[in-house]
C-alpha cells in the first residue's frame, strides 16, 4: 500500500511582483517534490535558487502563484506552532530573554508552566545555554542566538520541522554537536524534517533523501536516496567509500547548476498597471 506523502509540492511556481518599481522575479517553477511522513530530506541548492522559498511556502508565510502545496493533504494555512521553524537568520524576540523566547510558543497557547518549564531546561541544556536564560538576546553571540532559535522551534516538539541552514552559523565542533542533538532527539519523536543546507557533508550524515534544486527559477533536479543505516556515528560514515563518491557526484551536480545562467531573474514588467493582460500575453 502506498500512502501519500505528508508534504506535497506539485508543480508549484513562485513569482514575486513588485508593482511599483515594475519588477519580478520568478523564484520557483515546476517545482515538485514530496516528503513521507518520518522522513528526513536535505534540500540543496545554489545561492537564491529558492531554497528559503520553498520553506516559506510550507510555513504558510507566502503562497504559490501556480500549483499546489499541501500537509497532510490540506492547502498549507496560517503559520502553526505544528510546524516548527527555524529560519536562517535567528529571528528571536529582542526584548525577551533567553527563557521567555524559548517558551514563547506554548506560554502563548497558555500551557502550564509545568508541562514547558522541565522541557525548557532540558533544552537549555542541551544546546549549552546554561547560567543564560536570563540574559537579554543582545548579550549573546551569534551562534548562541542560533542555538535559541532551534530550542525555540523544539519546545513544542513539532511533528513537522522546517529548517533553513540552521547551523550555518556554528562553529564546526558545535556544529556536528548540534547535528548529533538533532539525530538523537528524532531517535525519541520520529518528526519530519525539511532541511535546507549548503554543506554536503551535513546533509549526508542527517538526510534519509537528497533534493538538489536548479538555479533560479528553482525546481528539483536530482533526488538521492542517503543508504546509512540508523542510528548514524559521523566518524563511521565520512569513513565509507559510499561517501565520498556521493559528496563528489553532488557537488559536481551542485557546480552545474550554479554555473548555470540564472535567468528568468528580475524582469522589468510593462508600463501600466495591467498586469494581468502581462501575465496571459507570456
Ligand atoms: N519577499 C520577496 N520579494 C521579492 N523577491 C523575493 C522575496 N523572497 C525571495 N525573493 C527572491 O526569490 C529568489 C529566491 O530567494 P530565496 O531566499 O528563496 O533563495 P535561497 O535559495 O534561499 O538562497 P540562499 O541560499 O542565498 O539563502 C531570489 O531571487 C530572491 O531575490
Ligand atoms: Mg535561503
Amino acid at each position: 500500500m502506498t500512502t501519500s506523502p505528508l508534504i506535497v509540492l506539485e508543480d508549484v511556481e513562485k513569482r514575486f511582483e513588485d508593482r511599483r518599481a515594475r519588477r519580478k522575479t520568478v523564484a520557483l517553477e515546476g517545482l515538485s517534490l514530496g516528503v513521507a511522513e518520518g522522513e528526513f530530506v536535505c534540500l540543496l541548492g545554489p545561492s537564491g535558487c529558492g531554497k528559503s522559498t520553498v520553506l516559506d511556502l510550507l510555513a504558510g508565510f507566502e503562497q504559490p502563484t501556480r500549483g499546489r502545496v499541501t500537509i497532510d493533504g490540506k492547502p498549507v494555512g496560517r503559520p502553526s506552532p505544528d510546524r516548527g521553524i527555524v529560519f536562517q537568520e535567528a529571528t528571536l524576540f529582542p526584548w525577551l530573554s533567553v527563557i521567555d523566547n524559548i517558551t514563547f510558543a506554548p506560554r502563548l497557547a497558555g500551557r502550564p508552566a509545568s508541562e514547558y518549564r522541565p522541557r525548557a531546561q532540558e533544552l537549555i541544556e542541551m544546546m549549552g545555554l546554561c547560567g543564560f536564560e536570563h540574559h537579554a538576546v543582545y548579550e549573546l553571540s551569534g551562534g548562541m542566538r542560533q542555538r535559541v532559535a532551534i530550542a525555540r522551534a523544539w519546545i513544542s516538539q513539532p511533528l513537522l520541522l522546517l529548517m533553513d541552514e540552521p547551523f550555518g552559523a556554528l562553529d564546526a565542533q558545535t556544529r556536528l554537536a548540534m547535528q548529533e542533538l538533532l539525530l538523537a532527539a528524532r531517535e525519541q519523536r520520529r518528526s519530519t524534517v525539511l532541511f535546507v543546507t549548503h554543506d554536503i557533508e551535513e546533509a549526508l550524515f542527517l538526510s534519509d533523501r537528497i533534493a538538489i534544486m536548479s538555479g533560479r527559477p528553482g525546481r528539483i533536479v536530482e533526488e538521492i536516496i542517503v543508504p546509512y543505516p540508523r542510528p548514524r556515528a559521523y566518524q563511521e560514515i565520512i569513513a565509507t567509500r559510499s561517501f565520498g563518491e556521493l559528496k563528489r557526484s553532488i557537488l559536481a551536480t551542485l557546480r552545474e547548476q550554479a554555473a548555470r545562467p540564472q535567468h528568468a531573474t528580475t524582469e522589468s514588467l510593462p508600463h501600466g498597471d495591467d498586469l494581468r493582460s502581462y501575465s496571459r500575453s507570456h
